[in-house]
């Protein structure tokens, strides 16, 4: 059985929480770091944290057959997703079933999807904030691990809002990963 203690995060772009997961890691490890996106930039700051990297472009199928592989040889025990823009397989999931953790910009069940903040600001919310949650075949719909709640500010517009949620998201994501390889 693999060490759930052993973390490999995925993303597809900049890697703000890849970096924060990195950083503020406690009772687990991030021992690698994996892209759909060879150009993704958190892959080089990956490696200016000394964390091995893997990065393949491919259909998709193809991309986790490589990546259960890569995943095997670390012999990974949990999977945070952190950006990581493509949807997994059913199989994929059903292969990791409780082992999968994302961050996803809002409370969830509110405004599941993209484009959240845009969302929150239309419907004149005056709170918002992060989800940390299990995957599951559906999209953003497992369950809740931790919550963080964050105010929208008068005058916010959703890049404001976006970088004060952000700021959350990069305190609530190594605390709920650590409670969670650990319970
Ligand atoms: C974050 O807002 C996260 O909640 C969402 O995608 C964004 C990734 O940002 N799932 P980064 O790549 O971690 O900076």
């Amino acid at each position: 059985m693999a060490d759930r203690r052993r973390v490999a995060v995925l993303i597809s772009g900049r890697g703000s929480n890849m970096r924060a997961l990195i950083e503020a890691a406690d009772g687990y490890e991030v021992v690698l770091v994996a892209s759909n996106r060879i150009h993704a930039p958190g892959l080089d700051a990956a490696r200016g944290l000394g964390v091995p990297t893997f990065a393949f472009e491919a259909g998709r199928d193809a991309f986790e057959a490589a990546l259960q592989r890569a995943l095997d040889d670390h012999r990974i025990g949990t999977i945070a997703l952190a950006g990581y823009m493509r949807i997994l397989s059913p199989g994929f999931i059903a292969r990791w079933r409780g082992r999968i953790v994302n961050i996803h910009p809002s409370l969830l069940p509110r405004h599941k999807g993209l484009d959240t903040h845009r969302r929150v600001l239309a419907a004149g919310e005056t709170v918002t904030g992060c989800t940390v949650h299990l995957v599951n075949e559906d999209l953003d719909s497992g369950d809740v691990l931790a919550q963080a709640e964050v105010p929208v500010e008068p005058g916010d517009d959703a890049t404001r809002l976006a970088a004060r949620v952000l700021n959350a998201e990069h305190v609530l994501y190594p605390k709920a990963l650590s409670e969670f390889v650990s319970r």
